[in-house]
């Protein structure tokens, strides 16, 4: 059973398993983000502990990060001095300037799906770049996917992630489509393979939001059943997949 509260907040919890075990995202996808958009400052919602800030902070964009969980913002502060962090929600943030692109690295379903698009819209410069990206974390091995996947579904998780590919672009292509007040939408993907160890498996699972909120007895059943079915480790296949579109006017 879940315990009550709210799943966007339960990532500062486990901010060091978080870092640890999240994958980072291709250089290519900033590459071709920063490609696509106009040159001026930059918005990130959603940065977590900067696992997409750093790449983008790399290049020596002018950013700014909105980040409402206190841990995680502190983590990001820490790794990307650099930027500057706003500790809130986006859906609270007013902005002090019109940004040639904002970005939302696995986060733009956290932010009120009635409001986003219109924040997103008065946030960016006229033909400024929304880039929305998700990466996919599935097990390589059919088989042991399988298995994982009737683990979770025993015990009542309720994420796909993992065992399934989940598709979040779909959804934002399909509503930014239908909105004249963005254009020029683009789509890209991009795959690749790492070998997990068992330990880092584990806390990949750990920061999990549907596995997070389970109570903590449960958590550990789960993950304990999770275990015993890896082993030494897995591999891994992600895909990062990437929106592009662009503020009309
Ligand atoms: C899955 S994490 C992604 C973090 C990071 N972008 C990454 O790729 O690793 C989702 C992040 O969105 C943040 N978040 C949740 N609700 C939000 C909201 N309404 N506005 C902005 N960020 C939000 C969480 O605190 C968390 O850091």
């Amino acid at each position: 059973m879940a315990v009550d509260r709210e799943r966007s907040v339960v990532f500062g919890e486990a901010v060091e398993q978080y870092e640890s075990a999240r994958p980072g995202y291709p250089e290519q996808l900033v590459t071709d983000v920063l490609e696509y958009a106009p040159a001026g400052p930059v918005l990130e919602v959603g940065a977590g502990t900067g696992k997409a800030t750093a790449g983008f902070a790399a290049r020596g964009v002018d950013l700014t990060c909105v980040e409402p969980d206190a841990r995680m913002a502190a983590a990001l502060a820490a790794k990307c001095p650099g930027v500057r962090v706003e500790r809130g929600i986006f859906e609270d943030y007013v902005p002090d300037r019109r940004f040639a692109l904002l970005y939302s690295a696995q986060a733009w379903h956290w932010v009120d799906p009635d409001r986003r698009w219109d924040l997103a819209h008065a946030a960016l410069a006229p033909s400024g770049a929304l880039a929305l990206f998700w990466s996919h974390y599935l097990v390589t091995e059919t088989g042991l996917r399988s298995a994982l996947a009737d683990v979770a579904h025993r015990h009542g998780v309720t994420s796909h992630s993992l065992h399934q590919d989940e598709d979040r672009t779909g959804e934002s292509q399909h509503l930014l489509a239908g909105d004249p007040r963005f254009t020029d939408l683009d789509e890209r993907s991009y795959a690749w393979t790492q070998w997990y160890d068992a330990r880092r498996y584990l806390d990949l699972v750990g920061t999990i939001s549907a596995y997070r909120i389970l109570e903590p007895g449960l958590r550990e059943a789960v993950l304990g059943e999770v275990a015993a079915l890896v082993g030494d480790g897995v591999d891994m296949t992600f895909t990062a997949d990437l929106t592009l579109a662009r503020r009309a006017g």
